[in-house]
């Protein structure tokens, strides 16, 4: 595992960046694992100024997001169908078609997951997965006690995780209660993954997700066990240094 602790949020942001723009530049028909929350914005910020500078094309390029909130439609200003919309897919040449969002109002949730995990499966795989931690040491929504072996589900939110995106809804009742998200394995079989870590507030979830043990009670700590991660930490999330 890579560790880069980077002086502020754009440093941060634009190293991330460039690690996926290369990634595509290497592989035109590159599959994105991607991710939402405050961190990745700055990234996507830097995505879309290379796309309009010419200098990257995403014609060819696929995505798969974590997760999505159950109950929101996806003109929802909360879900992460319209962050997605809003911070890099209207503003790029990504094909409609390969963008992949779980719709977190389909009828049938399992079999949304089911064709979720397939859809992955038939695009090869995840070549480059971007992470965001949680204040709790998730991963997407995989919450602690999460299950390794679990593929792409429906959970149920923890109270620490509504508190913690509660800042992005008006009233406590608003935020939801379930979500779906890629489970464990899925986010494992990547091929690479790039954890961003922004905020003091993620101090105490990063270092026991770094250096403590390997356990689900901290969901990113199996992330010790995957061949290929790199870990982008902005200076500002306190309680990393020295530890
Ligand atoms: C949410 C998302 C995660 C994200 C986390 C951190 O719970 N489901 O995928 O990584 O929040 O968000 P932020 O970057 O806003 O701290």
């Amino acid at each position: 595992m890579e560790v880069i602790v980077t002086e502020n949020y754009q440093q941060m942001s634009q190293r991330a960046a460039r690690i996926v723009a290369k990634a595509i530049l290497a592989k035109p028909s590159l599959v994105l694992g991607l991710a939402t929350g405050d961190t990745p914005r700055g990234m996507y910020r830097c995505l879309v100024s290379f796309y309009q500078e010419g200098l990257l094309d995403f014609s060819q390029v696929t995505t798969f997001n974590l997760d999505e909130y159950v109950g929101l439609d996806p003109y929802d200003s909360h879900s992460y169908h319209f962050y997605m919309q809003e911070e890099l897919m209207g503003k790029i040449n990504i094909r409609p078609e390969n963008v992949h969002i779980l719709l977190g109002i389909a009828s049938d949730l399992l079999e949304e997951c089911c064709q979720f995990e397939q859809s992955i499966e038939r695009s090869g795989g995840i070549d480059l997965q971007v992470l965001g931690l949680g204040e709790n040491g998730h991963i997407g929504f995989n919450e602690p006690g999460a299950d390794w072996g679990s593929v792409t589900h429906l959970v149920k939110l923890t109270e620490e995780t509504r508190k913690a995106n509660s800042r992005f809804f008006s009233s406590w009742e608003e935020v939801p209660e379930k979500a779906l998200t890629m489970g464990i394995k899925t986010i494992m079989q990547a091929d690479r993954i790039l954890l961003l870590v922004s905020g003091k507030n993620k101090g105490a979830a990063l270092r026991e997700a770094l250096f403590g043990p390997v356990t689900p009670r901290v969901p990113a700590s199996v992330l010790q066990l995957h061949p290929q991660v790199m870990v982008l930490v902005d200076q500002g999330t306190t309680q990393f240094e020295g530890s």
